[in-house]
């Protein structure tokens, strides 16, 4: 079943001072190595200032490669044995899913080239920035080679000042990556540099775990993936989010946090690609695009 592939825009308003003219922002999440030529088709329509990468762009999650495991993988994202039965449900409609529906495998088809494929070619488009995944357990020399010729921006618990939006006077815009094995000391120190801060932090759930409530909750904007949506979308709510369980607030669209009204946002993607034999359903896989305007609304 072919999966449905849609722009999804919010306009945005920020008064900060460090935002200086409007901008426009790219947000990807979970393309998980899977083809990626529908969503460069539709992000090289867009004339956008940066791409923001919120994880999970490749799957390197191989038992042996690295010194992680799938365990401990889980245990850094507080998920271990933590819904068994959903998960099991998970598993099972999963597999059963395997069964009724042959060709969403093929149409999901993975390759390690892809992920690559997708940074080689969105670099074309805009400078990229990217966030670390539970997926990315480890990134293979090949990644990095490409990563550095492209010159993505890779933010493992590491903040950069966006320069090509510094040099062209729109202020002072940083822009941090909380991952998967998330470093809160680096968090707390990004949380009280001066400069609108963008944190791209794979896992909606790390905003209410580490952020939320406390005083390093003042990040401009936050941008997410990991939830896939919910994989269905019942009365407004995704069904089941991998780290949020059934029926959670964060599984994709946008969210106020501390900052207030105009400014202060989580944007969830709802994922670029479907992974499961589950077919999506009132959930499509999304390409998001934030557009910036500087000054308040109202
Ligand atoms: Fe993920």
């Amino acid at each position: 079943m072919k999966q449905e592939l849609i722009v999804t825009r919010y306009k945005l308003h920020s008064c900060s001072s460090y935002i200086r003219k409007d901008i426009r922002i790219a947000l990807v999440a979970d393309l998980h190595d899977r083809k990626p030529d529908e969503l460069l088709f539709l992000l090289r329509k867009e004339p956008v200032d940066f791409i923001l990468a919120a994880g999970d762009l490749m799957e390197r999650r191989e038992e042996g490669v690295s010194e992680w495991t799938e365990e401990a993988m889980q245990e850094w994202q507080g998920t271990k044995g933590k819904w068994p039965v959903s998960d099991f449900l998970a598993n099972a409609a999963d597999a059963a899913a395997g069964w009724l529906f042959p060709a969403e495998r093929q149409e999901r088809s993975w390759s390690e080239e892809n992920g690559r494929y997708f940074l080689r070619e969105a670099s074309k488009v805009a400078p990229v920035y990217l966030g670390v995944g539970n997926h990315e357990w480890y990134y293979l020399p090949k990644d990095y080679e490409v990563m550095q010729k492209c010159h993505i921006r890779l933010l493992d618990n590491k903040d950069v000042v966006a320069e090509r939006e510094a040099a062209a006077g729109k202020g002072c815009i940083l822009i941090g990556g909380l991952s998967t094995r998330y470093d809160l000391e680096w968090l707390k120190r990004f949380s009280r540099k001066e400069g609108y801060k963008i944190l791209i932090c794979h896992h909606p759930e790390y905003y209410l775990r580490f952020i939320k409530g406390t005083r390093y909750d003042n990040f401009d904007l936050i941008v997410s993936g990991h939830s896939h949506g919910g994989q269905w979308r019942i009365g407004g709510r995704g069904v089941y989010a991998p780290g949020q369980g059934m029926f959670s607030k964060y599984a994709y669209g946008i969210h106020n946090t501390a900052k207030g009204a105009h400014d202060g946002k989580l944007i969830v993607s709802a994922g670029c690609v479907n992974t499961v034999n589950v077919p999506r359903w009132g959930n499509p896989c999304e390409l998001v695009i934030i557009e910036m305007k500087a000054g308040r609304l109202d």
